[in-house]
């Protein structure tokens, strides 16, 4: 984790965010002995919050829905009850679940019982992979902490209130939106609340290993770099590194506070790459611990205006996604749907995708390193927030060290990104460039980016954004086609960008409704849709340093900004494929696109 010590840098979030966030996030937890807690669990709607406030607006500590309590006598008022309750599947938002949620933002309880066997002298930790907006998390009516974040892990110990037997975990899950929040109020996707990743039960020694990472120094494909945590009561152990594919079988001494560096020498590696995915088996062990993990090893790095993969030139041959199956549609639930989601992005023989806008789940990321696809990985410090807000600026700092945390050791995670579309003014300026010396602070061996806006002076696109000195990318979001100009006039324009670094165009686009046709000027066809895109590609290819793209979007997906009754209807229509999984004609535009540019680099 970041090199500021976590409780130093938890202090602050509690100081400024008022959030009590949870315990260093566990790296790798189903690395560990873990019981998963997924299913159906049990809930009441509840949009005035009765179960926490009392009838005078003050939180409750002392009672409240998180007791789980049951009737006992006939005489006993209580007014709830989770035995009696309808049931949501977790992992799940719940707006796809149940007709009267679909626009549902708010509070809703979830309780989860479950049977344990605790064993003395371990320790027990509740991991949950993402609550969407705001968890108050309680294990047998008493309350373990809260968090806010809905798309980063996070994580409460638990070893001194789970009961050998009935346990009754309970979470007040609330998605309702916030102007100071982490994404603010306004956004492009739909606010799908609840538990949407897993929750697990993880079992761990009294000194465990919390955290590693194993990865290729910086752009030195000669050596290993990274290090070890323990975390616990002895904290000083020798820690044995394992890559038995490598001949590597080594140890390291860790420090008082736990931490040992590593940096030792690399054979000659298979590096992973698309294509040629491989993946070591990693084994971190100590005397009490042991941890596996399938870790690829490449290089990443910008020279000029080229980006190299293992030093090599590449072309980023990418498109954006959501984390949605449209098929629900709600958010993805599993690896199977995740595996639709990038065969989908492979039949466009993309090699690239950008993950938007928020972290998605780690399954994913591990999906991508198996599949061999590389990724963009981003924040949702998204379009217009409090930009002086202290615990706004805690909550992104916290969201991007636990995202980079979470998948540093992901062969296929090459770009942090810490933002979308954020306009240009000084606090902003700020704020991002913080954001961006903080990525660089974590995780030196990857590339920092932001997806920028651009402008027009005359026929001229210009990109004049300070942030950008900060970045090792020129990457931007332009709508030539879409939101100014048309699909034959854009081409009147050309983009000049002078910075001698590589151009990612993050996202281009344009709406067609699937099966809607019409001539190439009538908006939403797809015959409008497919021009633009041949067009895009035209213009684009006039970018002397362009080295990749993600087209907005791989599929349509639901947002609640999107209303015109037939066009539209809840929709965002800027996929390549429609909600029904149906290809629209600049799908094929797009794939032969990338096919010339696969050659062209090979
Ligand atoms: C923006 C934004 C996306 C949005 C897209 C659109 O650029 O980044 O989140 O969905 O444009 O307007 O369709």
């Amino acid at each position: 984790m970041p090199s500021l010590p976590f409780f130093l840098r938890c202090l602050s979030y509690l100081l400024l965010a008022g959030a009590a966030c949870a315990a260093p996030v566990l790296q790798n937890p189903t690395g560990h002995p873990h019981q998963n807690l997924d299913g159906r669990w049990q809930y009441l709607i509840d949009p005035y919050e009765t179960g926490y406030y009392d009838y005078r607006r003050k939180p409750m500590d002392a009672k409240g829905f998180f007791e789980d309590r049951k009737q006992k006598d006939k005489g006993e008022l209580i007014e709830y009850s989770f035995d009696h309750a309808s049931t949501l599947k977790v992992p799940g938002d719940w707006n796809s679940q149940a007709e009267n949620l679909q626009y549902y933002e708010g509070t809703v309880w979830l309780r989860r019982s479950f049977t344990a066997a605790p064993q003395a002298g371990k320790r027990y930790v509740l991991y949950f992979g993402a609550v969407n907006y705001e968890a108050h998390v309680y294990l047998n009516g008493r309350k373990l902490g809260s968090h806010q974040g809905g798309f980063t892990p996070f994580q409460f110990d638990a070893t001194g209130l789970l009961r050998a037997g009935e346990n009754s975990l309970v979470v007040k899950a609330d998605n309702t939106r916030h102007a100071d929040a982490i994404p603010t109020v306004n956004t492009d996707w739909w606010n799908y609340g609840g538990i949407t990743r897993d929750v697990l039960l993880v079992e761990l020694p009294a000194t465990h290993i919390s955290d590693y990472k194993v990865q290729l120094a910086k752009g030195d494909r000669n050596h290993f770099e990274g290090y070890v945590q323990l975390a616990g009561t002895e904290l000083e152990q020798k820690v044995r590194l394992a890559i038995p594919e490598a001949g590597i079988d080594t140890e390291v001494r860790t420090d008082p506070q736990g931490r040992a560096a590593v940096r030792l020498p690399a054979p000659k590696l298979q590096l992973w790459q698309p294509g040629a995915p491989k993946l070591y088996q990693v084994t971190l062990s100590t005397a009490q611990d042991r941890v596996e993990d399938r870790i690829g090893f490449r290089t990443i790095e910008t020279r000029g205006k080229d980006i190299l993969l293992n030093g090599k030139p590449i072309f980023l041959r990418g498109i954006s996604l959501h984390e949605e199956n449209p098929l629900i549609a709600g958010r993805l639930r599993g690896e199977s749907d995740m595996r639709m989601m990038l065969q989908w992005a492979r039949e466009l023989n993309a090699n690239y995708v950008r993950l938007a806008h928020y972290p998605h789940s780690e399954t994913m990321l591990r999906l991508a390193d198996e599949m061999g696809i590389l990724v963009w990985a981003e924040v949702p410090v998204y379009w217009t927030i409090a930009w002086n807000n202290p615990a706004t600026f805690a909550l992104a700092e916290e969201q991007l060290a636990t995202m980079i945390g979470r998948d540093q050791n992901r062969a296929a995670a090459i770009i942090w990104s810490i933002g979308n579309e954020t306009p240009v003014s000084p606090e902003r300026n700020a704020f991002m460039g913080k954001l961006a010396g903080a990525v660089r602070a974590q995780d030196n061996s990857r590339l920092v980016a932001a997806a920028l806006e651009v402008h027009r002076r005359g026929n001229d696109i210009v990109m004049e954004d300070p942030l950008a000195d900060k970045l090792d990318l020129v990457s931007f979001n332009e709508y030539a086609g879409w939101y100014w100009s048309d699909p034959v006039d854009m081409l009147n324009y050309r983009f000049t960008i002078t910075a001698n670094k590589p151009v990612v165009i993050t996202e281009f686009g344009g709406d067609a409704l699937a099966g809607f046709h019409a001539d190439a000027q009538t908006r939403w066809s797809e015959e409008y849709q497919d021009l633009l895109y041949k067009n895009q590609l035209r213009m684009l290819g006039e970018i002397p340093g362009l080295r990749g793209m993600t087209p907005w979007i791989l599929v349509d997906f639901r947002s609640p900004k999107r209303l015109h009754p037939v066009f539209q209807d809840g929709w965002n229509r800027k996929g390549l494929i429609s909600e029904s999984g149906k290809k629209k004609q600049a799908f094929h535009t797009l794939k032969a696109f990338y096919d010339t540019m696969e050659i062209r680099y090979k």
